[in-house]
């Protein structure tokens, strides 16, 4: 083969040959940290008493988790919907007070703190309700509706003093935390661009849930339920499907793509606002009314790193991040991540040399071995690295770490102003998206611009 026959991928092959012989692979186990909770049984003043608001389809799951973790319980729940009593019911005890009422909760003496899985347009209020009755609140992803109600809610956060955990999960996940300590170990080098990506391809992936057979005025407040949205006769598919339309949800945005900002600021240690966000996507599927894309791609300015996100309710593409530094790239999934190094310089000689006469090529080849062959043999054998960690359920720890704060006072790993940023990348992506240009994010003001 000559030179110039080389493919760009036999060269970079061929770059790890000469680099130490070969590219060792190494496979770990993640096994999962304990939970740091005290051991059963707990005193009962040590005992963290919860009200659940809000118990859907998130809702259930938080309540179901939260009351198997040491020193944990529920005293009351609330939903608008009295399905959802029933539900809560079932998961906790016959017996447990439930409520449409959710301040009955907060005035409520013998709950220490709430767990709040209410739609989007719900958070603000829900959120500066409890932290103004003085009690703490987990409350779901996005934090905010839009970038307004998240300044709103963290100027009533940091007057009142409360705990406020937000639940974009993936900052509890050991995968991330993996990650996070290698690139924390500079293994990467200088963080070139991070990329991420998910994808569903299935009617529930894009939100198209069926309404509960019941529902009807009569067991659900659905004047209540609206909030501050101009109001709309009874409509099943917006209590089911709420996150089709901008006016209850966030879009794919906020329901998707802030997992993957959340957990790239906690990977890369970001916690701000993105400068610059540019958006582009449509309704390209799922023509079913919504308003919100079905598939949207962002991309952002975190200080000077570019970052690119996509989300497309109509291709399935596991969750994935590619992070890409100068020494290699860190690829992260679910449940694993695996680590590729790259040396970032020369290990044959440069394949330019193709362009010059024979005597000419020769004679630098001859050269560039003479200087180089004799370092590059003994540089170290490179390794890549992958960690795996199977069935690992990041909200158990999450929430965790949401109650061992209530109890202890010490800060949660996702407190208001990291949650404000991470929603304020999705608000950024939703305005490029509807403006059809870049926006900015202005500190001073506190506003998205165009
Ligand atoms: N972290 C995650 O992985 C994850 C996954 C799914 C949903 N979520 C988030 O959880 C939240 C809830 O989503 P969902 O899919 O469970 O929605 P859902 O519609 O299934 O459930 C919401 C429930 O809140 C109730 N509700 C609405 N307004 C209320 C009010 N003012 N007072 C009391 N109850 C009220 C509704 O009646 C409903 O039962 C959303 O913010 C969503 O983005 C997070």
């Amino acid at each position: 083969m000559t030179k110039s026959n080389f493919s760009r991928r036999e060269f970079l092959e061929m770059s790890a040959a000469a680099a130490g012989g070969s590219v060792a692979a190494r496979s770990v186990l993640l096994s999962p940290e304990p939970l740091d909770t005290p051991a059963r049984p707990m005193a009962p003043s040590d005992t963290i008493r919860f009200g659940m608001i809000g118990i859907g389809m998130q809702g259930s799951g938080l309540l179901g988790t939260s009351i198997t973790l040491p020193g944990v319980e529920c005293v009351a729940a609330a939903d608008l919907y009295d399905g959802r009593h029933t539900l809560a019911r079932e998961i906790v005890r016959p017996n447990l007070p439930v409520t449409r009422r959710y301040r009955e909760l907060l005035d409520n003496k013998d709950i220490d703190c709430i767990v709040a899985a209410v739609p989007d347009h719900w958070h603000r209020q829900v959120v500066i309700d409890a932290v103004s009755a003085g009690k703490d609140i987990y409350c779901e992803k996005p934090m905010s509706h839009t970038a307004a109600d998240g300044v709103a809610m963290v100027d009533a956060v940091k007057k009142s003093g409360r705990i406020v955990q937000i639940g974009s999960q993936r900052v509890s996940s050991q995968v991330c935390a993996k990650a996070k300590e290698m690139i924390a170990q500079g293994m990467l080098g200088d963080l070139m661009l991070v990329e991420g990506y998910m994808g569903r391809n299935d009617p529930t992936g894009a939100w198209q849930y069926p309404p509960p057979f019941d529902l009807s005025p009569q067991n659900l407040d659905w004047d209540t339920w609206q909030g501050n949205v101009p109001k709309v006769p009874f409509n099943p598919l917006y209590f089911a499907r709420w996150r089709c339309w901008k006016q209850y949800g966030t879009g794919v945005a906020g329901d998707l793509l802030v997992h993957l900002i959340s957990g790239m600021m906690f990977m890369v240690g970001i916690n701000e606002a993105p400068r610059q966000a540019s958006a582009v996507g449509g309704i390209r599927h799922w023509k079913d009314g919504r308003n919100m894309p079905d598939v949207q791609a962002a991309v952002y300015y975190f200080g000077d790193l570019p970052v690119y996100m996509r989300l497309n309710l109509a291709c399935e593409m596991p969750e994935t991040y590619r992070i890409q530094g100068s020494k290699g790239l860190l690829e992260v999934g679910g449940s694993s991540l695996s680590f590729t190094p790259q040396l970032g310089i020369n290990t044959y000689p440069s394949y330019y040399t193709g362009s010059f006469p024979r005597a000419m090529r020769e004679e630098y080849e001859r050269k560039w071995h003479q200087e180089n062959d004799e370092k590059l043999s003994k540089l170290a054998v490179q390794e890549s690295i992958s960690y795996r960690m199977p069935d690992f359920d990041d909200t158990r720890p999450h929430l965790a770490n949401y109650f061992n704060a209530v109890r202890s006072r010490k800060p949660v790993v996702e407190d208001v102003v990291f949650g404000h940023h991470a929603a304020l990348a999705c608000h950024m992506a939703n305005e490029s998206y509807f403006r059809g240009g870049s926006v900015t994010w202005d500190g001073a003001s506190k506003t998205i611009k165009g």
